[in-house]
């Protein structure tokens, strides 16, 4: 049940944090690392293999308290419970939230409607693990005989950016003989430029929707259909190189997919959190069902760590707070994700979809309007090549943006000395950032190139540095199926504790239904010359007229 609604901003732990921003907003980060040389020890944590260190935030022991106390104000920790314990937390959609039950790997039991939900969870693991055993071992081949080689995942949001995440973090665990593709966008191209380069004969289709009725992956599918009996295969072979996994059976059916071979996922698994449900099937196509189990096995131990650890050392929560404290009382409304890894460039684009879509709300789970700013905009590539671009702004721009350095101490590919030269460059902007340079070190350094003191008085402002910019480093041992695991988790568990604190419902995705309800009717508008093309605004209006007299194929 959700809690009685009490306004957030009311509350005295609120209060206590804005005065206490207040007694720290002219505070340099460089005074707090003099002052403290324990610093370091003091904010770094470690669990589920993820270690974490937060020292380089505008915080002080007593701003941790103070958000610790506003967490318990909120009733962070039995809410944690409530989402373990399969509470009705997506109170909108009147169903719990029970990704967790996906890699639930203790004997627990999980109940939805006094039903235990854990046998179903088995099971469909159990049948993932037989058709991936199936496919790899070359048992269940293409049409003509031949080993699937490629495999194409079509889907979008959930049902695409998570399992291309896991899928391109653990390339090295391919298989060698399994390509996977995805395909999400309605633009043609990107089923165009999958489709030229692969054989109908070895080619494997997975169609990804929880709720099979979504549009781009309808379309996609009918296209990736044609073109399969355009080019050899038969409505006899369809059985063999198309699959499906979603919780619309019967909807996958009547779109013509083989019952048996429809794979379930459950209402109570939201799509932005359903990589660990057969969702997961090209991941695990590709690395192989017992490194999937290490990946589910790493989500659980931070799964354990969230449940069971108190506030002031679980991860999720300390990165949830940080997150509200630059959110709510130092005017943030971004937060950049760095990963420092090639294989983990994927993860800004899943954790926008999973953050921004989970709390991005303007009302709480009671549907009261908020008066406090809810979830940041979620931007960010991989690291070094970002240093080239955008962290221009992070050093000198107006805006604030904390930032999540996110770097592994080994790498997969030991080439010369790139990995320290990696890490050097990814320690060296969490220093900067912190750090700054002052006028006076700006001023020195002209000076000690030999320049004349009028170049040095021009020059001097453009190269201070405010620094004091906050940003977070994680690390772990290796980009494994465990460690990626226990990341993405994580991140899942910061965005529900940040919710909580909100105080909205973070399993709802309202917003993005208008948009797919008007897009009917402008469909209709844009394709039948005998709908009216008026009739709405005159922008929608007009941009209709230029799309109907100037498209033509
Ligand atoms: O439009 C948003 C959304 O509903 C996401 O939440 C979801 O992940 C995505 O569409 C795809 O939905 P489905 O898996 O039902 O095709």
């Amino acid at each position: 049940m959700a809690k009685a609604s009490t306004h957030l901003t009311q509350l005295d732990e609120w209060r206590a944090l804005l005065e206490h921003q207040a007694s720290m907003a002219n505070v340099h980060m460089r005074e707090l690392f003099n002052q403290d040389p324990q610093r370091f020890q003091r904010f770094f944590t470690e669990a589920a293999g993820i270690s974490l260190d937060y020292s380089k935030n505008l915080i002080t022991d007593d701003t941790m308290d103070l958000l610790m106390a506003l967490a318990r104000r909120c009733e962070l920790p039995q809410r944690i419970e409530a989402m373990f314990r399969g509470d009705t937390i997506n109170v909108t959609e009147n169903r719990p939230a029970l990704h967790v039950a996906l890699r639930n790997l203790s004997d627990d039991a999980i109940e939805v409607d006094g039903q235990n939900i854990m046998p179903d969870v088995r099971e469909t693991l159990a049948r993932m693990e037989e058709f991936v055993w199936r496919i790899r071992s070359t048992q269940w081949r293409g049409f003509s005989n031949k080993p699937f080689t490629d495999v194409v995942s079509i889907g979008i949001g959930g049902s695409f950016l998570g399992p291309k995440l896991v899928s391109a973090s653990l390339k090295p665990y391919w298989h060698g003989q399994l390509n996977c593709h995805y395909v999400a966008n309605i633009d043609g191209s990107h089923i165009t430029e999958v489709l030229r380069h692969i054989n109908p004969e070895t080619t494997l289709f997975l169609i990804q929707s929880k709720s099979f009725r979504t549009q781009e992956t309808l379309e996609n599918t009918k296209v990736a259909r044609e073109w399969f009996l355009h080019n050899g295969g038969s409505e006899e072979q369809i059985g063999k190189h198309f699959v499906a996994v979603t919780a619309k059976p019967q909807a996958a059916i009547d779109f013509g997919i083989a019952e048996e071979n429809i794979f379930p996922m459950w209402d109570w698994v939201g799509g932005r959190y359903s990589l660990w449900s057969a969702i997961g099937l090209p991941t695990a196509l590709t690395i192989g069902m017992d490194n999937f189990r290490s990946l589910l096995s790493g989500a659980h131990s931070m799964d354990r760590h969230f449940r069971n650890t108190p506030l002031e050392q679980n991860l999720p929560v300390i990165l949830a707070l940080l997150g509200v404290w630059y959110g709510n009382f130092w005017g943030s409304d971004a937060h950049a994700i760095l990963p420092y890894d090639h294989y983990l460039r994927g993860l800004p684009a899943h954790l926008q979809q999973l953050d921004m879509e989970s709390n991005g709300k303007c009302v709480t789970q009671h549907g009261d309007p908020v008066d406090y700013q809810t979830g940041p905009i979620i931007w960010g590539g991989a690291g070094a090549n970002g240093q080239h671009a955008y962290h221009q702004l992070l050093h000198q721009g107006t805006c604030l943006s904390p930032a999540d350095f996110i770097i592994p101490l080994q790498t997969h590919n030991p080439v010369a000395n790139h990995h320290a030269i990696l890490f050097a460059n990814c320690l060296s902007q969490t220093q900067a950032l912190m750090q700054g340079k002052t006028e006076a070190e700006a001023r020195t350094e002209l000076e000690a190139l030999g320049l004349p003191p009028e170049e040095v008085n021009r020059l001097a402002r453009h190269k201070v540095i405010p620094g004091n910019k906050p940003s977070n480093t994680l690390l772990f041992d290796r980009a494994t199926p465990r460690t990626v695991g226990a990341l993405i988790a994580l991140y899942e568990h910061k965005t529900y504790a940040q919710g909580v604190i909100w105080d909205v419902d973070s399993f709802d995705q309202w917003g993005v239904e208008l948009g797919k309800q008007l897009g009917e009717g402008i469909l209709q508008r844009l394709q039948s010359p005998t709908t009216p093309g008026s009739g709405s605004d005159s922008s929608t209006d007009g941009l209709i007229a230029l799309f109907r007299s100037r498209h033509h194929n």
